[in-house]
C-alpha cells in the first residue's frame, strides 16, 4: 500500500478565511468562513479583513481537522497562500502556517493563489475527468482576468490579461450602480437569468488576447444615469433585463477572446477558474462550445470557484510530490504572478 499524504492548507488572501485537509488528491474537508463585515462598506476593507482572519483562523483550522478526522500529528505538510492578495490578510495565513510547520517539524509549502484557482481542476471530485496538458484556462475573479496556457502543474504562461478592471470588478461595480449589495456578481447573475438581453453595450477593442472592462462600467453608469433621469423607476422596472444585457455583453467579450486563443494555439482543452467561473452564462457558453465545436471543457464545481483552501491543498499536494518545499524565511508576496 502506498503511503498516504495528508496536507493542511490555509487560504487567507482576501476576505475569506479557509482551511482544507487533503489526502493525496481527495479533499477531506474544506471550511470557508466568509467575512460579512465588508458588505456594509460596499467592498473589502483590508484592515478589517486581516483582523477577521486573526479571529477566524484558529477555529477554521480546528473544524477542518475535525471534519477530516485527522490529528495534526498525522499531517505530512502545511501549505499556505503566498500571494497574490492583500498583504495584511496573507500575513495571517503565512505566519500561522509557518508556526504550525515549525511546531510539528514538517515541510512548509508556499502556494500561488492564481495557480491554485487553475489546479483546482485536479481535485478528485472536481470533474469526471482531469485536463491533459497543455490546456487553456480562463481565470476570472474579483482581482484577475487572464487567459493562461497551462503547460504543466507549475509551468504556466499568460497569453492575455486585463489592462484595467477585472471581470469580477465589472460585475461588482455594475451591481453597485444598480443599488445591489457587495459582492454583487452573484446577484447580477441571479437577476440576469430571469431577464432578456435587450439593451446594447459596446464591446471594448483591445488587442490580441487582452481584456478591458473599465469602459463597460462607464457605459453602464452613463446609460443608467440617462434612463433614470427620464424615469426614476427605470432600475426597479428593468432590473432583470439590465442584468441580462450586462451578463450577455461580458460573456460575449470573454468568449471572443477564448476563441481567439484557441485559434492561435490550436489547443481545444479549455478550463475556467476563479470566482466568476460560478457564473451561469459563462458556464452555459462553455457547455455549448463543447457541444458545437468539440472543445473539451472543464467547468469547476461551485465550491472550488470562489476562494477556498481546497484549491491550495491540491496545488500543495503536487508541490509536495515534487519536494518543492519552502523554508521559514519565505514571505508573503501580494504581487505574485501566475508564472512565478
Ligand atoms: O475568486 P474570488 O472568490 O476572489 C478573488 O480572488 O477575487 O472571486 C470573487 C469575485 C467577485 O467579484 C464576485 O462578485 C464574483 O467573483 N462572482 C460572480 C459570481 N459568483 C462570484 N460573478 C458573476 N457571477 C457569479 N455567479
Ligand atoms: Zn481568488
Amino acid at each position: 500500500m502506498p503511503h498516504n499524504t495528508y496536507i493542511l492548507a490555509i487560504e487567507s488572501s482576501c476576505d475569506d478565511t479557509s482551511a482544507a485537509v487533503i489526502c493525496n488528491e481527495k479533499i477531506l474537508s474544506n471550511i470557508v468562513a466568509n467575512q460579512e463585515i465588508h458588505s456594509q462598506y460596499g467592498g473589502v476593507v483590508p484592515e478589517l479583513a486581516s483582523r477577521a482572519h486573526q479571529q477566524n483562523i484558529v477555529p477554521v483550522v480546528q473544524v477542518a481537522l475535525e471534519k477530516a478526522a485527522i490529528k495534526k500529528e498525522q499531517l505530512s505538510a502545511i501549505a499556505f497562500t503566498q500571494g497574490p492578495g492583500l498583504m495584511g490578510s496573507l500575513l495571517v495565513g503565512a505566519s500561522f502556517a509557518k508556526s504550525m510547520a515549525l511546531a510539528l517539524n514538517i515541510p512548509l509549502l508556499a502556494i500561488n493563489h492564481m495557480q491554485a484557482h487553475i489546479l483546482a481542476h485536479f481535485i478528485d471530485d472536481a470533474n469526471d475527468h482531469k485536463p491533459n496538458f497543455p490546456f487553456l484556462c480562463l481565470t476570472i475573479s474579483g482581482g484577475h482576468t487572464q487567459i493562461v496556457k497551462v503547460n504543466d502543474y507549475f509551468s504556466m504562461e499568460v497569453l492575455g490579461e486585463t489592462i484595467d478592471d477585472a471581470v469580477g470588478e465589472a460585475y461588482d461595480k455594475t451591481a453597485k450602480i444598480l443599488g445591489l449589495p457587495y459582492p454583487g456578481g452573484p446577484l447580477v447573475d441571479t437577476y440576469a437569468q430571469k431577464g432578456k438581453a435587450r439593451f446594447q453595450f459596446s464591446k471594448p477593442k483591445v488587442k490580441e488576447h487582452h481584456f478591458s472592462f473599465s469602459g463597460l462600467k462607464t457605459a453602464i453608469l452613463y446609460f443608467i444615469q440617462k434612463e433614470v433621469k427620464e424615469n426614476p423607476n427605470f432600475i426597479a422596472e428593468n432590473l432583470e433585463d439590465i442584468c441580462a444585457s450586462v451578463q450577455q455583453t461580458i460573456a460575449d467579450i470573454l468568449m471572443d477572446k477564448i476563441k481567439k486563443a484557441v485559434k492561435a494555439t490550436n489547443i481545444q482543452r479549455i478550463a475556467i477558474a476563479g470566482g466568476v467561473s460560478a457564473n451561469s452564462e459563462i458556464r452555459k457558453r462553455l457547455q455549448q462550445a463543447n457541444k458545437h465545436w468539440g472543445w473539451q471543457t472543464y467547468i469547476p464545481k461551485f465550491e472550488y470557484t470562489t476562494d477556498n483552501a481546497a484549491m491550495i491543498a491540491i496545488t500543495a499536494y503536487h508541490k509536495y510530490k515534487q519536494q518543492l518545499y519552502s523554508n521559514q524565511a519565505t514571505t508573503a508576496n501580494p504581487r505574485l504572478k501566475v508564472n512565478s
